[in-house]
C-alpha cells in the first residue's frame, strides 16, 4: 500500500484500524482493476446484443445503458460491493478520529501560524441545501457536520479517507489535482505570475497547497462551506509550512471585493453543487476577478467523446455515492453557461488534461497507476 505523507494533523491509526483501512484500500484496488472491467465484457457479450435484438439498434446514450445494466446480477453485485467499500472506508477512519478527537483541536491550536496564514469561520453560516439534502460521498454528516465550534473532525476524516478512496492515486499528499491545474496554468500562461489566488471549495487544502508552492510570492486564499474543513486545512497548511488564508464562505456569494483576484479556481467542486449554484459560482468568479484575471475549474469527466457504456459507468458516483448533480452537470453546456455569467464568448475554453502524475509517469516510460482526462473550464475576464 502506498503511504500518505504524515503531518501532525493526520490521524494515526492503531493496529486494528490500520488493518481495516488496508483491507478497504485493497478491496477498492481489486474492484477497480479486476472486477469493474468485467462489467464492460458482460455489456458487450450479453447486455448489448439483447438490447439490439429487442430494439433493432444499439443503446444511444448512458441513460439507455443504465436501464439495462442495472438489472444485471453481476453489475448489481459489483455496485453493492463498491458502495460497501465506501461505507467501510469512512467507518475505518472515523474510529481513529474519534479516538484522537480531544487531541485534534489542541494540535490545531498549536500549529505554527504566520502573518500570511489565517482562518475565519462564520457564525450561523447557512450551509447550502445541496449539502444538507444528502451526505455527499456518504461521508457521515457530510462536509459540514460539527459537534461544537472547535470541531475539526470532518476535515480529519476527509484527509485520511480521500487517500483510501483514491487508492493513493492522488499522490502522497492528495495533491495531484492541484498540481495538474497549476501545471496547466503555467504551460498555458508562461508569462503570468498571479499575485492573488482563490481556491473555491478547498476542503482541507489538498489542491490549494500546490498553488502556494507554484507561486510562493502570491497571497493564496481557500474557501469552503465546511467550518471543520477550513479549520483543519489551516492547521494542516501551517504544519506543512504553506501560508494560506482560509475562510468559511459560500462560493456562490463571497465577501471578496470586485476585481480582486488574478486567479480564481476550483478542483472537483462544481459537480457537487446544483444548477443554480453552478451559475452563481461562475458569476461570482467573474465579479471577483480582476480584468485580465483567469478562472479555472477542473472537474470530473464530462461525457464529451465518451461511448455510452463508459459514460454510464462513470455515472456510478452520481447514483450510488450521492454526487447527484453530476448527472445534470454532464449534460449542461459549460461554455455557454460561462458566457452567460459575463465572460466574453471568445475568452472561454473547455480543455482536457491528463493528471500531473499520469503525465510524469508517461514521460518516464512508466504505466500510470490512474489515468483519466479531466475537463478544465478556462475563461479570461
Ligand atoms: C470534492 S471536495 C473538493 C476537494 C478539493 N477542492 C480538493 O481538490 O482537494 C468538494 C468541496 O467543495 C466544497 N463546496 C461545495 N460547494 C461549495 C460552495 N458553494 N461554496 C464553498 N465550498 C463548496 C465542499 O464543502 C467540499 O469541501
Amino acid at each position: 500500500m502506498d503511504t500518505q505523507i504524515r503531518h501532525p494533523m493526520l490521524v494515526e491509526a492503531n493496529h486494528d484500524e490500520n488493518v481495516r483501512q488496508q483491507f478497504v484500500h485493497n478491496l477498492r484496488l481489486v474492484l477497480a482493476k479486476d472486477i469493474s472491467p468485467l462489467n464492460h465484457k458482460i455489456y458487450e457479450k450479453k447486455i448489448k446484443p439483447a438490447f439490439i435484438k429487442e430494439y433493432k439498434r444499439e443503446p444511444e446514450n448512458r441513460h439507455e445503458v443504465r436501464k439495462v445494466m442495472t438489472n444485471d446480477p453481476f453489475y448489481r453485485l459489483y455496485s453493492a460491493t463498491q458502495r460497501a467499500s465506501q461505507e467501510m472506508m469512512w467507518d475505518s477512519v472515523i474510529d481513529s478520529v474519534e479516538r484522537e478527537y480531544d487531541n485534534l483541536h489542541e494540535k490545531a491550536a498549536a500549529s505554527p501560524k504566520t502573518k500570511k496564514s489565517s482562518c475565519e469561520v462564520t457564525k450561523d453560516f447557512k450551509t447550502p441545501s445541496y449539502h444538507t439534502a444528502a451526505d455527499i460521498h456518504l461521508q457521515p454528516g457530510g462536509y459540514h457536520w460539527e459537534k461544537n465550534e472547535n470541531d475539526i473532525s470532518a476535515g480529519a476524516v476527509y484527509d485520511r479517507s480521500v487517500f483510501i478512496y483514491a487508492i493513493g492515486g492522488l499522490g502522497n499528499l492528495n495533491d495531484d489535482l492541484g498540481r495538474t491545474l497549476t501545471n496547466y496554468f503555467k504551460e498555458k500562461y508562461p508569462n503570468k505570475s498571479p499575485k492573488k489566488i482563490l481556491d473555491m471549495g478547498c476542503s482541507v487544502g489538498h489542491s490549494t497547497v500546490p498553488w502556494v508552492e507554484t507561486f510562493p510570492e502570491a497571497e493564496v486564499h481557500g474557501i469552503d462551506c465546511g467550518a471543520g474543513m477550513v479549520k483543519y486545512a489551516h492547521a494542516r497548511a501551517n504544519y506543512l509550512d504553506k501560508p494560506i488564508h482560509f475562510s468559511q464562505q459560500n462560493a456562490e456569494k463571497t465577501n471578496f471585493e470586485n476585481n480582486s483576484f488574478d486567479v480564481v479556481c476550483s478542483h472537483i467542486v462544481l459537480h457537487e453543487t446544483s444548477t443554480s449554484a453552478f451559475k452563481n459560482i461562475l458569476k461570482e468568479c467573474h465579479r471577483i476577478l480582476k480584468p485580465g484575471g483567469i478562472m479555472l475549474h477542473l472537474d470530473v469527466p464530462n461525457t464529451d467523446g465518451m461511448d455510452p457504456f463508459t459514460a454510464f459507468i462513470t455515472d456510478w458516483e452520481a447514483y450510488n455515492n450521492n454526487e447527484t448533480f453530476l448527472v445534470k452537470l454532464r449534460d449542461m453546456n459549460w461554455v455557454s453557461e460561462t458566457v452567460e455569467a459575463g465572460f466574453g464568448h471568445n475568452k472561454v475554453q473547455l480543455n482536457k488534461s491528463e493528471t500531473y502524475l499520469a503525465q510524469k509517469a508517461i514521460k518516464n516510460g512508466d504505466q500510470p497507476s490512474f489515468r483519466t482526462k479531466f475537463p478544465i473550464l478556462v475563461a479570461e475576464k
